[in-house]
C-alpha cells in the first residue's frame, strides 16, 4: 500500500495531543436521535467535552425522551407527537447545530436525511446506511447543503489504532502480507432485537464487520476483490460471515464476524519482517504487541479518555468548528467504498433488505 493512501491521523490522536475533552473552539449544540444503548454511551462521553452543549434528544416515546434528557441534562426532549416523529421535531429545533444519529441502521438514511434537510451537521452510527445507494444520496445532499457528514467509526480516532498505522507504514514489519481480524459474540436469541431484525438492518455484516475491515483498510487499503461465505438466519440476515479480501500485491485479509460464536476480537498484521497483534479488543485496543524478527516481542499500552468515544467526538467538533465538510480520517469516499464492498458481500451471501427495493 502506498503510505500516501493510509488513513489520516486526526489531530486528537497525534502523540502528545491535548486531552480530547479540551475545547478546540466555539461550543456546538448537540441533538441526539434515539435513546438506546449506544446513544447513552456516546452521550456520556459527549458530556465530557468542554465545548459540547447537550441541547435536545429525540425518541419515538415522549417518556423515554424525557428520562434521557433528565439523565444527561439536555434542555429539551422530543417524542412522537400526533403525526410528527420525535426525530423530526428535533430537526425542527433551530437551536441544534449537529445531530448524532443512533437509531438502528435500517433507519439511518431516513433520520439523517431529515437532519440534512433541516440544515444540521450529522454524525451517523455505523453502519452508515443499509447500502451504497443510500450513502451516496446522503453524501450528495450534505455536499449540496454545505454540511458536515460522517460515519461514526470511532476506532479510527483512537491513539492506539493510529500508533498501529504508524508502525505498519514505517516498514518495521517489512511488506504487509496478510491481516487476520475477527469480532463476534453469541447474541441473545431474541429475533425481535435489532441484531436479528431485517427491518433494522440486522445481521453480523452491517453490525460488526466494519471493525475487522478497519484493520484491513488501515494495513492494506481497499482490496481488488472480495469473496464471502456465510450462514443466514430463517429471516435471511447473516448469522456469521467470513470474508477473504485479495490485493494486487498478493496480500490478503481474512475477516470473520459472528452472532453465533464467541470470538477473541483480535487483529494480527503480518509482514515480511515481523508481526503486530492487538490486546484488549480490536475495535478498542489497549495494547499492541510488536514482534520484529530477531528481537524479543514488546508490548505498548494505551490509556483512553472516557469510554473512548471522546476522540471521534473531538474530531467531529474540530471539523465543524473549522468549517470542514468531512473528516480527513473518515472521509465519505471510504464510507461509500465500504458500502459498495458490503453490497458485493450481501449479493454473494444472498442477503437483501427492504431498503434495497425502496
Ligand atoms: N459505535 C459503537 O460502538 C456502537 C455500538 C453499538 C451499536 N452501534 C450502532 O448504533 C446503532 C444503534 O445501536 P444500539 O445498540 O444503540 O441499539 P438499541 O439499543 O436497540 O437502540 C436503538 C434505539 O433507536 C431507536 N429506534 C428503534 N427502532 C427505531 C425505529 N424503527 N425508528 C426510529 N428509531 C428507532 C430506539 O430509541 P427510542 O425507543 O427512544 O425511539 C432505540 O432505543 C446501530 O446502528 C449500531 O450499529 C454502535
Amino acid at each position: 500500500m502506498d503510505p500516501q493512501n493510509r488513513i489520516a491521523t486526526p489531530p486528537c490522536a497525534v502523540p502528545g495531543a491535548p486531552s480530547p475533552v479540551a475545547a478546540t473552539g466555539r461550543p456546538l449544540r448537540w441533538g441526539v436521535a434515539a435513546t438506546g444503548g449506544i446513544a447513552a454511551k456516546v452521550t456520556g462521553d459527549l458530556a465530557l467535552l468542554e465545548d459540547a452543549v447537550l441541547h435536545a434528544v429525540s425518541s419515538r416515546s415522549a417518556d423515554r425522551a424525557a428520562v434521557f434528557a433528565e439523565r444527561f441534562g439536555f434542555t429539551a426532549g422530543y417524542g412522537d407527537d400526533g403525526g410528527t416523529a420525535g426525530y423530526q421535531r428535533l430537526m425542527d429545533d433551530p437551536d441544534v447545530d449537529v445531530v448524532y444519529v443512533a437509531t438502528p441502521h435500517g433507519q439511518h438514511f431516513e433520520v439523517s436525511r431529515a437532519a440534512l434537510d433541516a440544515g444540521k451537521h450529522v454524525l451517523v452510527e455505523k453502519s452508515f446506511t443499509i447500502n451504497a445507494a443510500e450513502a451516496l444520496e446522503l453524501a450528495q445532499l450534505a455536499a449540496e447543503r454545505g454540511l458536515f457528514l460522517m460515519e461514526a467509526v470511532w476506532t479510527r480516532f483512537l491513539p492506539s489504532i493510529n500508533r498501529a498505522w504508524d508502525l505498519i507504514h514505517s516498514g518495521v514489519l517489512g511488506e504487509i502480507r496478510w491481516v487476520q481480524a475477527d469480532l463476534g459474540f453469541t447474541a441473545p436469541d431474541d429475533r425481535t432485537s435489532r441484531l436479528w431484525d431485517p427491518a433494522a438492518g440486522g445481521g453480523a455484516l452491517l453490525d460488526l464487520t466494519v471493525y475487522p475491515l478497519t484493520w484491513a483498510l488501515g494495513s492494506l487499503g481497499f482490496p481488488a476483490s472480495v469473496s464471502a461465505v456465510g450462514v443466514l438466519s430463517s429471516d435471511g440476515v447473516d448469522e456469521q460471515n467470513a470474508l477473504m479480501l485479495r490485493y494486487d500485491s498478493g496480500a490478503y485479509a481474512q475477516l470473520s464476524s459472528s452472532f453465533i460464536a464467541s470470538c477473541p476480537a483480535q487483529a494480527t498484521v503480518s509482514g515480511s519482517k515481523g508481526w503486530l497483534k492487538t490486546g484488549g479488543k480490536l475495535h478498542d485496543p489497549t495494547e499492541l504487541t510488536i514482534a520484529v524478527d530477531g528481537e524479543e516481542p514488546r508490548v505498548e499500552r494505551f490509556e483512553q479518555v472516557g469510554a473512548a468515544y471522546t476522540y471521534e467526538l473531538r474530531e467531529v467538533t474540530r471539523c465543524i468548528q473549522e468549517g470542514l465538510r468531512e473528516s480527513p480520517t473518515m472521509p465519505l469516499d471510504d464510507t461509500l467504498a465500504t458500502l459498495r464492498l458490503f453490497d458485493d458481500v450481501r449479493a454473494q451471501l444472498g442477503v437483501r433488505y427492504a431498503n434495497d427495493d425502496a
